[in-house]
């Protein structure tokens, strides 16, 4: 009798271990494990109902080797029950699953990286560094510069007017942020403005229609063009390298007496002539001068006890002088060949 539950028992666990092995779902397991352990039915639990009547001999060593192969086929059950979780559940990885084009990164755009570059620079010396609105009032873009509607340097600047507002302009420069900081702050102040402007202008590879600019002005006492080149010269080292010289030649802006063109050493050739420089050696980069009195007083800033100066270099221009980039209209072109560079 107990020899034969033996072999039955030695049976049992061989379909067992087979029969889990097959499975391939839960619900396949499940059944397997109910034909076996099942209360009522189960092959094994039919053996050990058995046990109740053999001799006591024969009930330990049947009832030992019972008891392990339980145990054994509980432990295939539960090892068996998590590689089928782990190939079908939740954290699968699914290798019919079509591969993902490898994804795109996007990069700070050429006038971004020089706007954040300047305005760096100024910001740790100690300057505001403000934001204007682009659609403007006749007043900052033009009156308050000392421009008068009927004064020629109007054309100097020809931009866009808003229909049915004639007071209303896209800003030309960002200058008129020279007069709203003077009137926010008063003085002594130290401030830089970047930001995008707008001329009516014909475009080729030197002019936009939109393109940007970097306000630059300090008032205080005793205010110089010696602190104006200074100014500049360390900007234009910052930018194009310690060797970069400025100079200063007169020109006539209407804000600024005396106005004047900030040149900087060529950042091709250094100063010998070259393509880029016509021959000369060096490159007009920066509208400047020292404000002129009445500005100042437009601003609500006494000029009789504040001097000051300001430059605006066009952001967009150092852009192409940093990066060489020789096509101003690419930086609003959307060319994702000249962007993913
Ligand atoms: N706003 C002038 C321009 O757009 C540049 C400039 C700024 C000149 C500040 C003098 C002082 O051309």
């Amino acid at each position: 009798m107990s020899v034969d539950l033996l072999k039955q028992l030695d049976g049992v666990f061989a379909d067992a271990r087979g029969a889990i092995a097959g499975s391939k779902t839960d619900v396949e397991l499940e059944s397997v494990e109910i034909d076996l352990l099942g209360r009522k039915q189960g092959s094994l639990t039919g053996i050990l109902k058995l046990l109740s009547t053999l001799d006591d001999e024969s009930k330990r060593t049947v009832g030992a080797r019972a008891n392990q192969i339980k145990t054994e086929i509980e432990s295939l059950l539960a090892a068996r029950r998590a590689e089928i979780a782990a190939l079908s559940g939740a954290g699968a990885i699914d290798i019919s699953e079509p591969v993902l084009p490898a994804p795109e990164y996007g990069a700070l755009h050429p006038i971004t990286m020089a706007c954040e570059d300047l305005s760096n620079f100024f910001r740790a010396k100690g300057f505001l560094v403000l934001d204007g609105p682009e659609l403007e009032s006749d007043f900052y873009n033009f009156e308050a510069l000392n421009i008068p509607a009927d004064h020629p340097a109007r054309d100097m600047q020809d931009t866009f007017y808003i229909k049915d507002h004639p007071t209303w302009v896209m800003r030309t420069h960002t200058s008129c942020v020279q007069i709203r900081a003077m009137m926010k702050y008063g003085a002594p102040l130290a401030m830089v403005a970047p930001g995008r402007c707008f001329r009516n202008e014909a475009t080729d590879v030197r002019h936009e229609h939109t393109f940007f600019q970097f306000e630059g002005m300090v008032i205080g006492e005793n205010i110089t063009i010696q602190h104006l080149k200074g100014m500049l010269e360390s900007m234009a080292q910052h930018l194009f390298g310690v060797n970069t010289k400025v100079r200063l030649r007169p020109k006539f802006y209407p804000f600024v007496e005396p106005g004047m063109n900030g040149e900087v050493t060529c950042t091709i050739c250094g100063g010998v002539g070259c393509k880029l420089c016509k021959g000369t050696g060096w490159l007009e980069i920066i509208g400047c001068g020292m404000i002129h009195p009445e500005v100042l007083r437009a601003g609500g800033i006494d000029p009789k006890k504040y001097s000051g100066f300001a430059f605006g270099p066009g952001l967009t221009r150092m852009a192409m002088l940093k990066y060489g980039i020789d096509d101003v209209r690419e930086f609003n072109a959307g060319d994702l060949n000249f962007l993913q560079q």
